[in-house]
Order: structure tokens, then sequence, then C-alpha cells
């Protein structure tokens, strides 16, 4: 890939490229591009076989002049008066597409999506080039949107599909254009950037803002814009935002239990962090300077190593809604998967570790405690559910313990991981990893959704580290003989293997000394009783 300059010689290079029916990263005022001749069918596979684009997603096809407009779509009265208030600049209109767009460009839709950009260099191209500019954003499928030329050289540099990018230095907006439909009965933002739900609304009173831009669509839903239903601007690294006063985002980040952490903060935030890798984008209420640096903060943030990110969001209202925090809100969600949490409450919420003995009825006092609201996570039964996932991981300890299905055989694994202590450390390890990270993972998914009180049970849990996340360890007791029973009857085993699951585990003294209650179950009818007790001393604390 060629680096060009700016200049008068970059840009006729860049031309040369285009003509040749090569894809060249250009600069615009919201993000680079990644752009090829728009009339060019084969120019334009080009452009989705480097970004490794999903083919059901359509580009937007860049003119420098008005008059173009009509070439290649056929634009009504509404489209006209809002290229003459905000054209050049970063709005995007879907309109009714021309015979002359090929299908590569529209994915298949019979509209096409047009854009005239503010930046003198993408208009210098489209007006020397002679054609319209197809361009997405300059990053591969998925991950941040490309705010300088060394975003587009880290995802690009290599790629045999990108002949050249020019050079334009740092994007000015940070954000891409607001994408506007006008080929429904109303016109819809689908897209939220720069140009605003109250500046559109000056001149289309009637806007209304698609669903999508600030909600998960249901699977089966179909998108008015293809492009708000894929995987977006996210880093490797499972990345949640996180609203609310600092001190309470700080105190959240604290205790989620994570070693390697990144927080992409607001400025003056920097300190509040520790032992977090610090990435500040801006004030918390200069929304325009969070959107220059969102995709930029992202984008650093991907290269640290991470266990988790968390970026810190402002708060959105009906008034703000119609402002530019919309787009890096609507961002934000994406590059978290829709996972927010509210700080404020979080803080505020019961995190219960559920521990003791097999057999001892750790479920059944989580049963009672999701019957006071709280939600149950059974790390057990999780480790049932992602053990095939961490087969290879076991099988370079304990040698073949999956069957023909590549499952893993779990009566094998059990006897080979209970044989000795040795081996049943050496199980831990990889199992505790793998389910402190789902254990955090439902914990977020439920916060987002307003639910902040947890019962975390297992019998590994201190071994497992989620101590470190619990505000309060409870100890299950029982007698040894019902405990037998029990496990017999609800694992369907005979008495050795019971009794060889037993001899496999820690002391009931162990459990009781780590523990901030104990309960003995020795009567189910009392239990809600004993819960309750507990709950009412913790609220005092
Ligand atoms: O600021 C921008 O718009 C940047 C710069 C390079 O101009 N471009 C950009 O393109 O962001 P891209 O492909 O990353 O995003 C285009 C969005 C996608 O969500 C796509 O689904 C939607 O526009 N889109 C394109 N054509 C469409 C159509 N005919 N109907 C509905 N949505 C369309
Ligand atoms: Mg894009």
């Amino acid at each position: 890939m060629q680096i060009l300059k700016s200049d008068g010689k970059g840009i006729e290079a860049a031309v040369e490229e285009l003509k040749k029916g090569n894809v060249v990263a250009i600069p615009t005022e919201t993000v680079y591009g990644l752009a090829a001749n728009a009339l060019d069918g084969e120019a334009v596979k080009k452009i989705f076989l480097a970004k490794g684009r999903p083919q059901d997603n359509p580009l937007i096809i860049h003119i420098s002049q008005t008059e173009d407009l009509k070439k290649y779509a056929i634009p009504n009265e509404i489209a006209y008066k809002l290229a003459e208030k905000f054209w050049p600049g970063p709005l995007t209109m879907i309109l009714p597409k021309l015979d002359c767009i090929p299908t590569e460009v529209s994915a298949g839709l019979d509209t096409v999506a047009v854009r005239m950009p503010n930046h003198p260099v993408a208009r210098e191209l489209i007006k020397k080039s002679g054609v319209p500019l197809a361009a997405p954003s300059a990053n591969i499928s998925g991950k941040p949107s490309p705010t300088s030329a060394e975003h587009v050289i880290d995802d690009f540099s290599e790629n045999p599909y990108v002949s050249a990018v020019i050079d334009g230095g740092k994007c000015q907006c940070g954000v891409e254009s607001t994408v506007l439909s006008l080929c429904g009965e109303e016109p819809c933002l689908l897209r939220p950037g720069f140009i605003t739900a109250d500046m559109l609304k000056e001149v289309i009173p009637n806007l209304k803002i698609a669903e999508a831009v600030l909600k998960e669509l249901p699977n089966n839903e179909k998108a008015l814009s293809p492009g708000l239903k894929h995987k977006h601007y996210a880093p490797s690294a499972r990345t949640v935002c996180i609203k609310g006063l600092c001190e309470n985002a700080a105190e959240y980040v604290k205790n989620d239990g994570k070693d390697k952490k990144t927080v992409i903060c607001f400025a003056g935030e920097e300190e509040k962090f520790p032992r977090c890798k610090i990435i500040p984008y801006g004030r918390s209420n200069d929304f325009e300077e969070l959107a220059e640096n969102l995709f930029d903060a992202l984008r650093k943030a991907d290269k640290i190593e991470n266990e988790k990110i968390y970026v810190r969001i402002p708060e959105i209202n009906d008034e703000l809604v119609n402002g530019i925090l919309l787009a890096v809100y609507n961002r934000l969600l994406r590059a978290a998967s829709f996972t927010v949490i509210d700080c404020d409450k979080a803080v505020n919420g019961l995190v219960l570790g559920i521990t003791g003995q097999s057999g001892a009825g750790k479920g059944t006092v989580c049963k009672v405690l999701e019957n006071k609201g709280f939600i149950h996570i059974d790390t057990d039964k999780i480790w049932h559910e992602i053990i095939d996932f961490s087969a290879p991981a076991l099988e370079e300890i304990f040698g073949k313990i999956t069957d023909e299905n590549g499952k893993v055989d779990r009566k094998i694994l059990g006897e080979k991981a209970f044989s000795s202590e040795e081996n049943l450390k050496m199980l831990n390890s990889v199992a505790h990893k793998a389910i402190m990270a789902k254990v955090s993972e439902i914990m977020d998914e439920n916060r987002s959704r307003g639910l902040f009180n947890f019962a975390i049970d297992g019998a590994a849990l201190f071994e497992a580290g989620a101590k470190d996340i619990c505000d309060f360890i409870i100890t299950v007791t029982a007698d040894r003989k019902s405990r037998l029973e029990r496990v017999k009857i609800r694992d369907g085993i005979d008495d050795l293997r019971a009794e060889m699951r037993f001899a496999g585990q820690k002391s009931e003294d162990f459990y009781t000394e780590n523990a901030d209650f104990t309960i003995l179950n020795d009567d189910l009818t009392a239990l809600p009783q004993k819960i309750q007790h507990i709950l009412a001393k913790i609220s005092k604390k």
C-alpha cells in the first residue's frame, strides 16, 4: 500500500489508481473512506474483499456537486432542500437509485446512499476522477472506524486489495455521516452523525429516528439499514459502557475481579481508576470532543492486552437525543454490544457467593434467594455449558478426554481429575478462568437490564476467585449422610463415586472459616427465615 501526501501529486497518483479500478483510502471530514469508482462493479467488489464486509451491506456514493445527484438517484424536493442546507457536509441521503449504480454498490436494494463530503481532498479526488466514489469507512469490518491515516495503515498496510492511502491528517468530525432515508413515508434517521436530529428538523419537522439507533434489533426484524444489524466498532476484548458518578464507576471497575482492565474515561477522571490502563477521550459534557476522539480511543484500547474494556458514557435524555450525543451513544452501544451499566445502581447491588461441600444444599439456598429477586448464577452449570470450549486445554493436561463427536466425556474427565489432588488442581486452573469470565459476562448482561442482585453458587468459589467479586460469602453446611444421599440421587452415581468426589473436596471447616455467614441446612422449612435473617444483618452493615 502506497502512502500518499494530500498535495497535488498525491491526489494525481490516487486518481490514477482509481481510474485503473483500484481501491484508495481517502480522508473525509467524518472518517477515512475506502474509495473506488462507484460505476465499476468490479472495482467495488475489491472494497468488500478488502474489508471483509458482508455482501448485504450497501455503500455510500460520494459526489462533488449537487447537480450530480440526479445522475445516480431520483431526488425529491426535500432532498434538494437538505442538500442546499447541509452539503457539502456529513449528511448521507438514501434515495431511489438509477440503473447506472451497480448492484455491488446498493447490495441489491433499489435505493442508493449519496453524500457530498466537505473535505477538500475528497472533493478534489471526486472531481478529478470524473466519477462518483463508493466509499465505506476504511476499517476492517466490525472494527472501529478510522479517523487518521495511521488507523488505515494499521488495518490495511498488508492488504492486497488496497493500493494507497492519502494522508490528510486527523478527521474533524470523528464519527461517520448522518444517514437519512428519504424513501419511506416520512424521513427517517438511520444513523446519527454530526448533522443532528435538531438540525434536520429545521427542514423536516416530521423526522423519525429509527428504533435501531438506540436499541438492539431482535434477530428476526428486518433492518432498514443493513449496516444497523452487523456487529460494529468493537475492540476484541469484551467492552462495556459504564454510566453514573465517577466514584461509583470506579467502585464498579475495582470490584469487577479482572486483571487487565482498560478504562476509556472522561478527561479529568484519569486518576480515579487505579491499576487500570487509562485512555481519556474528552470532557463529559463536550459531546463534539467525545465524538471526535471516540474511535481513536477504542483503537488505542484495542492495542492493549485486555481482559475487559470499560467506556465511560454520558447520560442521555429526551432532549440530548436530538443532538450530537446521539451519535456518540449509538457508536458506543454497538462497541459494547448494547451493554450499559448504571454504576450508581450497580454499587448498591448485592453479590452473594454461596458455597459449601457437595450436596450441602447450595442450589436450594439459591432458589430461596431467587424468590427474593436475586439472579442465580450456577457456576457448576456454567462449567457444563462451556466445558467443550476448554477441551483443547484439558487434553493438553489429561490426554484424550473427548468422545467421537469431539465433546468432553465427563465421566473420563471426572475419573482423571478426581484421582489425585494434583490433577484436580490442574483441572481447576483451566475451569476457574473460563467460569469467571462467563460469570462476569452474565452479571453485566443482567446489570445492563437493570438487575443488580446476584447469588453465585459453586463449590469452587474461593479457588475460582469469585470471592473477589462477591460482597459476602455464605457457606451452606449439612451432615455427611444427607449430603451423600443428595449427591447420589442428583448425579445418578453410586456410593463409591460419591465418596470419591467427597475425598477430593475441601473440609467443612475450610468453607465455614472463609465465609461471612454459615447456614446449617437441616430443615427445609426453616431455610427462608435463616436467609432473611442474614439479609437483614447485611443491610445493617
Ligand atoms: O461518513 C461516512 O458516511 C463515511 C465516509 C467515508 O463517507 N462512510 C461510511 O460508510 O461510514 P459505511 O459503509 O461505513 O456506512 C454506510 C452506512 C451503512 O450502515 C449502510 O448500511 C448504510 O449506510 N447504507 C448504505 N446504503 C444504504 C441504502 N441504500 N439503504 C440503507 N442504508 C444504506
Ligand atoms: Mg463503517
